[in-house]
């Protein structure tokens, strides 16, 4: 690990107040992707995910189940970590909450604010959404008879359910302290939050004015008790945001913890939700500055996935509690794995909210999947088999046959790699399908069954298959981060299982890769054609 350049990328940590949804599921892929890119790329990666299993809103939900919160959490982690597994996330860790690591590392940040001089104690009085785990003051709620709903219920301004009132003995964390520090950080770092777009929200909202953050809570019992003063528990945020550092190492005292922390902190990526930017873009980032930790490079916020309301036509975000969430079986189903990964990663742009509907799903998987890149794959390995005795052609003089796919490839994954580094991957994968359409185009163009009449034409023939060979095999390596699994399959079929777990992928994509004179697989169709319209 020493030499490698490190990547770490996280994902949100997930309540585990219900099962996974293709919401959940989206950040995930997202941050997978990633993951296997820089992989590919040569970077030593670290990949975090993992479950949130604290505060109020769990602790209901084990109620509701008529079980203890650590009963719960434990009979939903497989859902998590199976679902994660089929859906080939590649995860290095998976942190829990409730891990021995995080309670150690919880109760060492509290030590660290106070010898920092930035906690104090005093008492909360005011308004907390048990949903998002969040509190609001008097002026930001929201009155229910604005609504017309029930008179006078304090309502979240953020989701517009029902508040509880709090009044209780609390820390205090000064977050107001860090106003003019964070609006240094986003001068100088305007790349900190991205897109760019969601920074002018975040700058706003400091520049408002923060006000200092509760972060015990004495009502309840299920969380991190306070080292110090151990009849206050840790609000849930102020433990779940510190997840990032105990994965690598925080508040370990060995020096394996201390080179781990070294090497992958502070982590190049967090990934959220646009719901929960200010806590990872004010919240944390003051966290890390009151303990003199360092800040993460960057935090990517994508937009939600949202399904057409059928009674009134609005968009509206997919989640459990609107009652509209997809089951990612339902998506698996229809599409398989690789099928799904690819569609939920190459047709939502994932820095605005995305409607996703089944009939779209079906038409990017048959035009994509089933008609271009697996008909492709398909035809070119027949056609290897059949006119080359069940194997690549000779290619003795091929490399410096130059066609017209080699021109496409020309500067084709440097424009990938840019649109991968800034999550454009639907960008990244429009330059594969260039490669993809272009081969397409090309068996039409060059006809190699009349070729293969000819046997004067050999040498063409051969040049021809080589060529269409070579622009699958890089599509292949390019389309691994989204479809692991096809692409080491078509690899396979083409005897190249040394370059599936490729970690130098500019060069492994220069011309010339194909081996010569190899078994060629024809086997099944990758993506069958979808027939049926699915209701
Ligand atoms: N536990 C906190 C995160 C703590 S991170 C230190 C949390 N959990 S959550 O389960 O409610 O949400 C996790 C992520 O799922 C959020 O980033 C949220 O934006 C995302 N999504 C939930 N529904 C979504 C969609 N419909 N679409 C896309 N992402 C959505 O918040």
């Amino acid at each position: 690990m020493a030499d490698k350049k490190p990547f770490y990328i996280t994902t949100p940590i997930y309540y585990v107040n219900a099962a996974p949804h293709l919401g959940t599921a989206y950040c995930t892929i997202l941050a997978d992707v990633q993951a296997r890119y820089r992989r590919a790329m040569g970077y030593d990666v670290k990949f975090l995910t993992g479950m949130d299993e604290h505060g109020e809103k769990v602790a209901e939900a084990a109620a509701n189940h008529g079980m203890s919160p650590q009963q719960w959490c434990d009979s939903q982690a497989p859902l998590f970590k199976n679902l994660w597994q089929q859906l080939e996330i590649s995860n290095d860790d998976f942190i829990r909450t409730t891990d021995e690591r995080q309670f150690t590392a919880v109760q060492y940040l509290w030590n660290k604010m106070q010898e920092a001089g930035f906690l104090y104690k005093g008492s909360y009085d005011g308004w907390y959404c048990v949903p998002e785990e969040t509190y609001f003051t008097e002026n930001q709620v929201r009155k229910s008879d604005e609504e017309h709903k029930t008179e006078g219920q304090h309502l979240c301004p953020d989701c517009g359910r029902p508040l509880e009132r709090v009044q209780e003995e609390s820390y205090f964390f000064k977050l107001s302290a860090f106003q003019e520090p964070l609006l240094k950080l986003f001068e100088e770092h305007p790349d900190f939050v991205q897109p760019a777009f969601r920074m002018n929200e975040v700058r706003s909202f400091v520049e408002g004015g923060l006000q200092d953050l509760s972060v015990s809570r004495t009502s309840f019992d299920w969380g991190i008790p306070v080292p110090f003063d151990t009849k206050h528990v840790t609000y849930v945020w102020f433990d779940a945001l510190l997840n990032y550092m105990t994965a690598v190492g925080y508040g370990v005292n060995t020096d394996e913890a201390r080179s781990q922390l070294a090497h992958f902190w502070p982590a190049q990526y967090h990934l959220v939700g646009k719901d929960i930017i200010r806590f990872h873009c004010v919240i944390w980032p003051a966290m890390l500055m009151a303990i003199g930790a360092s800040l993460p490079d960057h935090v990517f916020a994508h937009g939600f996935l949202t399904v057409r309301n059928p009674e009134t036509g609005a968009a509206e975000k997919m989640s459990k509690s609107r009652g509209n969430a997809i089951a990612p079986s339902d998506v698996i189903d229809l599409l398989g794995i690789e099928g799904y990964r690819y569609y939920f990663m190459t047709d939502v742009s994932h820095g605005e909210d995305s409607a996703i509907s089944f009939e779209r799903m079906e038409q990017v998987y048959n035009a994509d999947l089933a008609n271009s890149w697996g008909n492709l794959v398909s035809r070119t390995l027949n056609m290897s088999a059949k006119y080359f005795d069940g194997s690549t052609p000779n290619l003795n003089g091929w490399v410096d046959h130059t066609g017209v796919l080699r021109e496409v490839t020309d500067g084709l994954v440097e424009r990938y790699c840019a649109c991968m580094e800034q999550f454009d991957y639907v960008g990244a994968k429009n330059t594969v399908m260039e490669l993809v359409h272009a081969a397409n185009h090309f068996i039409e163009d060059s006809a190699p069954w009349n070729v293969a009449k000819d046997e004067t034409r050999t040498e063409e023939l051969r040049n021809i298959i080589a060529d269409l060979l070579e622009a699958i095999r890089i599509s292949a390596l390019l389309f691994t981060p989204f479809m692991p699994t096809t692409s080491a399959e078509v690899l396979h079929r083409m005897s190249l299982d040394d370059q599936i777990a490729c970690n130098s992928l500019s060069e492994a994509c220069t011309w010339g890769g194909i081996a010569s004179e190899v078994a060629v697989t024809k086997g099944d169709a990758l993506f069958p054609r979808l027939a049926a319209k699915k209701e």
